[in-house]
């Protein structure tokens, strides 16, 4: 009869726990766990050194605006802010980093140049940074990873401490202190049909795809097509080459353009680098596909 009692009990104690816990690995990103912060990533801070390589990599300077999300106790942005003059934003969700992030940029004489924000990274507006720096985990960056092609204007340089983007192929690539530095450029959208005007008097257009920074597609002049290879963008700059028979003798062109919204300007050159003429583009806005994966 008393075991019976304490099978009982057991499994009403049971349920009762069942329904009371929340369910194993379904707490969301950043959310709280007994008071702390539930954080995607622990803190460890990068060393000086790493520090300025960051910032040199990425070429900060004073018109930059440099974020740090998941910034710990904000040596990155106070450094660009007193060594560059740059202004800066840290994110963190450890309301004890902000802190100290604020009484550490008070102590360097930034605290003019600098803000610190106490929220989860994925949640912060990051629409007005030209320089992005992150040490995270290589799974929180792919998770990061759409955000950042989605929010940041094209140009905008990336600089991740330790860790990749998955199949996003670094611009750069650094050493120092024995940790990797990866560098990345956001890409413009080139992608869709663009209507050429400019080099040759037959209608002629561009079908262009992209996977990052990488750009494939096909041009079109009169009833001939060639494949467009070697294309790539570094921010909004474009450059590809069209290979095919130019005047009846096989003959390569590189293309060069800078892309604003829905126009593309620039030159095109022969083999030789000489300049063979201007090109303009126009794209069909409704092609366009978007490149945040
Ligand atoms: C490895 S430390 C890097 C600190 C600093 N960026 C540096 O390089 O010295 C990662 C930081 O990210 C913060 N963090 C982790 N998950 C976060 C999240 N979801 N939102 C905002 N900050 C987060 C941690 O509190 C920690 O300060």
């Amino acid at each position: 009869m008393r075991m019976l009692r304490a099978a009982t009990q057991g499994l009403i104690i049971f349920f009762v726990l069942l329904a009371v816990l929340p369910p194993w690995g379904c707490q969301a990103s950043g959310q709280q766990a007994q008071g702390k912060p539930a954080l995607d990533v622990p803190y460890e801070p990068t060393s000086y050194t790493i520090t300025q390589e960051m910032l040199r990599i990425a070429s900060v300077t004073s018109s930059d605006v440099v974020y740090d999300l998941g910034c710990g106790d904000g040596r990155i942005v106070i450094t660009a802010a007193k060594e560059r003059g740059a202004r800066g934003v840290g994110v963190d969700l450890d309301p004890a980093r902000i802190r100290e992030s604020k009484e550490n940029a008070g102590s360097a004489g930034v605290a003019h140049l600098v803000r610190f924000v106490e929220q989860n990274l994925f949640d912060a507006d990051i629409s007005n940074a030209t320089v992005v720096m992150l040490y995270l985990w290589p799974e929180v960056n792919l998770k990061l990873r759409p955000k950042l092609l989605r929010e940041l204007r094209p140009g905008t340089r990336i600089v991740s401490h330790s860790h990749t983007m998955g199949d996003w192929k670094p611009d750069a690539v650094a050493t120092v202190e024995k940790h990797y530095l990866y560098f990345f450029i956001v890409p413009a959208n080139s992608t869709g049909t663009w209507r050429l005007t400019g080099f040759d008097p037959k209608p002629a257009s561009l079908r262009l795809t992209q996977k990052f920074q990488a750009v494939m597609g096909s041009m079109s002049v009169g009833s001939a097509i060639y494949p467009v290879t070697n294309g790539s963008l570094r921010g909004t700059s474009l450059r590809f080459t069209v290979e095919g028979m130019i005047r009846g003798v096989k003959d390569v062109r590189l293309f060069e353009g800078n892309i604003s919204h829905n126009t593309i300007q620039g030159t095109i050159r022969d083999q030789a680098g000489n300049m063979v003429s201007a090109w303009k583009a126009i794209r069909d806005a409704a092609t366009a596909v978007p490149i945040a994966e």
